[in-house]
């Protein structure tokens, strides 16, 4: 089940935007997170970015990527097999996850979710499956000319989120934001939230 169009799934999984991804995107998404403990990287893609955070974060105990489409979640596979039991890749959709709640230390969430048209979905599945004091934290496009015109031009199905929409979504599943930063240029936000404890 591609969610992508196929000219977004090459470009996903091409070197140059791993490599970009890995050195540019991924630091400033994760903007000194340290990710310690059980990791979730929901809509993993190819596990490029999985990859990375494997060997950049010592403390991640163990890594799951989940993706839509068996085509990314094979190569995923392969690509954090080195990583033994460390990793893991199985397919998923994020809107119904397969696991009990209260499980993850962290989700990742990295350009993923303008693809699912019932992103609120997304987060309430984040917010279940996260530990209290756990953290959301990712990356996406925000709604703006230049992201709408690509999408409409290779006809994939997305759903455009601006910052003030993706605020209020996390706070309705129970979410604390404590950044939702538009990059310069405006193309993109970098998200970050906790699961509170228990009142
Ligand atoms: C643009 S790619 C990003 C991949 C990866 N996060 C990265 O940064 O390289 C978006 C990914 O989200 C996945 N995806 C879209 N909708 C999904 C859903 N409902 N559940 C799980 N994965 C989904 C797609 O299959 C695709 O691999």
């Amino acid at each position: 089940v591609p969610v992508m169009s196929r000219a977004e799934a090459v470009l996903c999984r091409s070197a140059p935007w791993r490599l970009f991804a890995r050195r540019v995107v991924l630091p400033w998404a994760l903007s000194g997170h340290r990710l310690t403990g059980r990791v979730l990287e929901i809509g993993g893609g190819s596990g490029a970015m999985a990859d990375t955070v494997l060997r950049t974060h010592p403390e991640t105990t163990e890594l799951t990527v989940v993706d839509l489409d068996p085509g990314m979640v094979r190569s995923a596979g392969r690509r954090l097999a080195p990583f033994g039991g460390r990793a893991d890749a199985e397919v998923a959709d994020v809107t119904s996850l397969p696991f009990d709640g209260d499980g993850f230390d962290v989700v990742l969430s990295f350009l993923m979710l303008h693809h699912v048209i019932d992103w609120r979905d997304a987060l309430a599945e984040a917010a279940r499956v996260l530990r209290p004091g756990g953290r959301l934290v990712g990356y996406d496009l925000c709604r703006s000319g230049p992201a709408v015109a690509f999408h409409r031009a290779d006809r994939s199905a997305v759903s455009m989120i601006t910052p003030d929409e993706l605020r209020s979504g996390l706070e309705a599943v129970g979410l604390v934001p404590a950044s939702v930063r538009r990059s310069r240029g405006g193309l993109v936000m970098r998200f970050d939230a906790h699961k509170p404890p228990p009142a």
